[in-house]
């Protein structure tokens, strides 16, 4: 499994998102607005491609990686921890020194449990930082930067989670486990591709080196055409733009003219999600989520503790993970990973797209088009599904794909809307539709 995932996954660059909305620093509205002018190329892998892409890859020793990996505990841990946990890094490519750091979370009961693979928006900052420390992982952490509370509704209570920094598979034996793949946000645009690599490859090798079932893709950018719609459609209907605009984009979408006056007429205010405050420090309004929005400012300060890094093995200077945001300029993203998704569901892997519904990025209405231009059949109509005795959001079943909405949560679902995130993440592991009651 390691070596597979090692090739899927160098093909991946990760960037950076901050959970805290502090306004339109790098994104312009424009640059997405226009996606499609970016020269994209349509890189679906074609089985004879990934013939040629297949190369066999650096496996370090395994002896006693397992062992020296396993955290002992974390300063400021909680009593009462009843998993194990790992982290460190793999050696990828010996030759140009390259190693990847990875932090897992195995669950109470590791061998009845599925293996989660985790990419964190791939603009983000740091899977562990971000997805881990202050979103799904099992602990979080306080405002003194120090102690950690236990997440009730951690994702490692019902699958083995690996959180990857740059990617890369650890030598773990999970080899004959279910294993999935989940994600946020720009990841959309890769992890497709990164899973359509492991039958590919599964082919190419003669054997279930990884057996994929299903992957999960939060507010995920999967198409640009669809995309600039969906975009369009949100802002309007939201009351963020006027009909002008709105006309202006929809009818002109090549002028940059009606891009910068929805910049204008939008405001400064949080596109993750559009009515939670935004938390500079000019904004003293409440925050309305029950966690504080600048959970993941404590996480970071925690991980960049001496001690801390310590016992993850980390080495205390000079490594990525523990700063925040750097901007990579991808430009050969593909325009559309629908073929690739299409391709994944006819292989018989579970695709989930759920959807926060106040993320104003990559909104709800974008993948809602995007699955109508997949053309597939409905099994089961719009329903809405519930978690503590509410309506949690809405479910459309249909084939071999599943969207899912949840009700008040924007990107980083996990972090403000846990439970919700949990009883939807479950039930994507399960194969079966959220709760109807
Ligand atoms: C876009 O692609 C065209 C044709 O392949 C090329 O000539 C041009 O330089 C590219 N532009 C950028 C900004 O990369
Ligand atoms: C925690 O870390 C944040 C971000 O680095 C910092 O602004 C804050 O002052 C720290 N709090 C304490 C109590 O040290
Ligand atoms: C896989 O099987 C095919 C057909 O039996 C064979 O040609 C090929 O060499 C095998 N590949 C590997 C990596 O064993
Ligand atoms: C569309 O954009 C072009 C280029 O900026 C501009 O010349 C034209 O007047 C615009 N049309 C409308 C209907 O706004
Ligand atoms: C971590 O530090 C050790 C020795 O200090 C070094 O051998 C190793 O290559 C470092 N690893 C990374 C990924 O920087
Ligand atoms: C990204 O790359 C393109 C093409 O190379 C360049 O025109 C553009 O200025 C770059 N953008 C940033 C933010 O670096
Ligand atoms: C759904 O998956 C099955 C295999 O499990 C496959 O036969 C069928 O063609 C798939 N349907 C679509 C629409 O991809």
């Amino acid at each position: 499994m390691k070596g597979a995932l090692v090739i899927f996954l160098t093909l991946i660059s990760l960037v950076s998102f901050v959970k805290c909305y502090k306004g339109e620093k790098y994104e312009t509205l424009r640059k997405f607005l226009h996606a499609e002018s970016l020269n994209r190329s349509n890189n679906y892998i074609t089985d004879e491609d990934s013939a040629h892409q297949y190369s066999p890859v650096y496996i370090g020793p395994q002896e006693g990686f397992k062992a020296a990996n396993k955290i002992i505990a974390l300063p400021g841990e909680a009593k009462g921890v009843k998993f194990d946990q790992y982290s460190g890094y793999v050696t990828v490519d010996p030759t140009a020194g390259r190693a990847l750091f990875y932090y897992f979370s195995e669950s109470e009961n590791p061998s009845s449990k599925p293996l989660v693979l985790w990419l964190n928006q791939g603009r983000g900052c740091s899977s562990l930082g971000v997805g881990a420390m202050s979103g799904q992982g099992p602990f979080r952490v306080s405002k003194d930067n120090k102690t950690l509370w236990h997440n009730e509704y951690a994702w490692n209570k019902v699958a083995n989670i690996l959180y990857l920094e740059s990617p890369a598979g650890a030598g773990f034996s999970y080899l004959n486990t279910d294993f999935y793949i989940a994600e946020e946000a720009y990841a959309g645009f890769f992890v497709p591709e990164l899973a359509q690599l492991i039958p590919h490859n599964n082919k190419i090798t003669n054997q279930t080196v990884i057996n994929l079932k299903g992957i999960a893709m939060g507010n995920s950018i999967v198409d640009t055409e669809t995309q600039s719609k969906g975009l369009y459609d949100f802002l309007w209907s939201h009351s963020l733009i006027s009909d002008e605009i709105y006309h202006g984009l929809v009818s002109n979408c090549t002028c940059n003219k009606y891009a910068e006056q929805a910049v204008k007429a939008i405001g400064n205010i949080n596109r993750y999600s559009i009515y939670a405050p935004v938390c500079s420090s000019t904004s003293n309004a409440p925050w309305i989520y029950g966690e504080d929005p600048r959970a993941d400012d404590y996480a970071l300060s925690h991980l960049n503790n001496p001690e801390v890094q310590k016992s993850l093995h980390a080495n205390a200077t000079g490594i990525g993970l523990m700063g925040y945001c750097r901007f990579i300029n991808w430009t050969d993203s593909p325009a559309t990973v629908l073929p690739t998704i299409r391709e994944l569901m006819a292989g018989g892997i579970n695709v989930w797209m759920y959807s926060g519904d106040t993320n104003s990025f990559i909104p709800v209405t974008a993948t809602r088009y995007a699955i109508k231009k997949l053309g597939i059949a409905m099994n089961a109509p719009w329903q809405p599904w519930y978690s503590q005795g509410e309506v949690a959001g809405y479910v459309v079943e249909y084939e071999n794909l599943t969207f899912v909405t949840l009700k008040g949560a924007g990107l980083f679902a996990p972090s403000y809307k846990p439970a919700r995130s949990l009883a939807m993440f479950s039930s994507f592991l399960e194969g079966k539709l959220p709760s109807s009651s």
